[in-house]
């Protein structure tokens, strides 16, 4: 009996013993991405660091002086803050001193001026700009760093002034008409084999909150039905835990990261992926060995741990009370979970399947184009935590959806859900509260 009792002892010792050491192991496989100097660091990257692409955005496309304009030693008008905000920029509220603040206020610093884009710029206040000034305080060049596309502000101070929400996507943001300030197309436009008015057409035509992540891949320019080819900018938020990142799970977040800060942003680092030597798919990324990136030094793949680190810390942001009706939102759960079986594929709390999240077109109703210019031929199940902070500019990749009623619509002809008016309100309502 008192074997029996003892052995009991040692069996619930070892349970206990192997259950810390499970929790251990665990708290270990998240250190490093929880690590706060990490994420602290990662931080700094995502808002301020360009990796070099001035040489870009400034070298090649002298946005520097587009910005600054005739009058400041560059060229054209210039930008002014006004100029700034309605092309989608935003100004980090926090960054600005009470002097600044107070002269904005009292109207004693003009927003029409581009030299008061120059200051701004210099208290480092351009949310995802990042200018660099010589000793006697003359912009000498920009980089533009993650947050341009996306972090936003919360308009705290003004429109487009406030404390920075990062991960927010900028869907303000107007990258076509700012990229088109260049007085230097040419290049760009011998890089995609087009004319520079063809160029500056596609550009006109993305619009705010859109950029063409692929056409410097594929130069494919319009979707088969003749609109412009341009997707949404994505959250950054909520991302611990998705496996494929993008709308076509390109892949997971530090290739996507690398991809980006190398191909998009034209950051000076280290990028490889034989897919993007495929002259038949990807054309434009053959000919100019997008596949195959070196730069010495490497200004980019030291900070990727930091970034995905950082990018895993921004959990989605709750909707603010008031912004959904509460009780339409509890019926439109059970609609989700049950009836429209939207939960096999948006899994919670992710929203997305923890494991494979790739579908092809056919499942989910629509066209197919988007999906076959990635390496996957497929949609990745979009997570839909903090869906409020991504209203604008519709939803599905490319904003074909104006509102969730009419994303709700389409599933419902597409998997025959038979849903009433009433059913439908709920479940988008729901979507609200997520
Ligand atoms: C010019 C705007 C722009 C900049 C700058 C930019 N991105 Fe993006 N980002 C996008 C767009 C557009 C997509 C969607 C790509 C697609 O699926 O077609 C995207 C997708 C992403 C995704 C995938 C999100 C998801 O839902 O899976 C992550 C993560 C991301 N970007 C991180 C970054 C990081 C980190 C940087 C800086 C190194 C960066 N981005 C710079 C526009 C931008
Ligand atoms: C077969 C898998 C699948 C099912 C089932 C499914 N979805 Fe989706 N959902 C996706 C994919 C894939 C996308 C991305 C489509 C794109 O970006 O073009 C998506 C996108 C969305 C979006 C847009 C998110 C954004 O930010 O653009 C919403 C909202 C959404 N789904 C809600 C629902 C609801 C509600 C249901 C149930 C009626 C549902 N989904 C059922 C796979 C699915």
């Amino acid at each position: 009996m008192i074997r029996k009792k003892q052995s009991l002892f040692i069996l619930a010792l070892s349970v206990l013993v192997a259950l810390a050491q499970c929790k251990k192991d665990k708290i270990k496989d998240h250190t490093e991405d929880e690590n706060p100097a990490l994420v602290a660091a990662g931080k700094e990257t995502f808002r301020f660091d360009s990796f070099g692409d001035e040489e870009f955005w400034s070298g090649l496309l002298h946005l520097d002086k587009a910005i600054a304009g005739a009058n400041n030693g560059g060229f054209g008008p210039g930008v002014s803050p006004k100029t700034a905000l309605a092309v989608g920029l935003k100004v980090d509220a926090e960054a600005l001193p009470a002097n600044v603040v107070a002269a904005i206020q009292s109207g004693a610093v003009s927003l029409d001026d581009p030299a008061t884009t120059l200051a701004l710029l210099k208290l480092n206040a351009v949310v995802g700009v990042k200018g660099n000034f010589d000793a006697s305080g003359v912009l000498k060049s920009i980089g533009i760093t993650c947050a341009s596309c996306h972090s936003t502000v919360d308009n705290s101070f003004a429109p487009g002034i406030g404390k920075r929400l990062d991960g927010w996507p900028n869907r303000d943001l107007n990258v076509g008409t700012i990229v088109s300030l260049t007085d230097n197309a040419q290049p760009i436009a011998d890089l995609l084999h087009v004319d520079e008015p063809t160029l500056r057409n596609v550009l006109s035509l993305w619009g705010p909150g859109k950029f063409a992540a692929v056409l410097f891949m594929d130069g494919k320019a319009l979707r088969p039905d003749g609109k412009v080819a341009a997707n949404l900018i994505p959250a950054a938020f909520g991302m611990k835990g998705v496996g494929l990142t993008t709308y076509t799970g390109w892949g997971d977040i530090t290739y996507w990261n690398s991809f980006v800060a190398n191909l998009e942003m034209h950051g000076k680092g280290n990028f490889s992926d034989p897919h993007l030597n495929d002259a038949t798919k990807y054309p434009i990324a053959a000919e100019n060995h997008f596949g195959n990136v070196t730069n010495n030094p490497d200004l980019i793949t030291s900070k990727l741990a930091a970034l995905r680190a950082y990018q895993y810390s921004i959990d989605a942001p709750k909707p603010p009370a008031g912004s959904f009706d509460q009780a339409a939102a509890t019926r439109g759960k059970d609609i989700f979970l049950n009836k429209a079986k939207c939960a096999s594929c948006h899994v919670p709390p992710l929203f997305t399947e923890p494991v494979n999240n790739l579908h092809t077109a056919a499942e989910i109703g629509i066209d197919d184009f988007e999906a076959l210019r990635s390496p996957t031929g497929k949609y990745r199940t979009t997570p839909l935590g903090g869906l409020f902070a991504r209203a604008k500019g519709g939803f599905y990749h490319d904003g074909r959806f104006a509102i969730l009623d009419d994303v709700v619509a389409h599933y419902n002809s597409q998997f025959n859900l038979n849903l009433s008016t009433n059913e439908k309100q709920d479940l988008a309502e729901y979507l609200k509260s997520l």
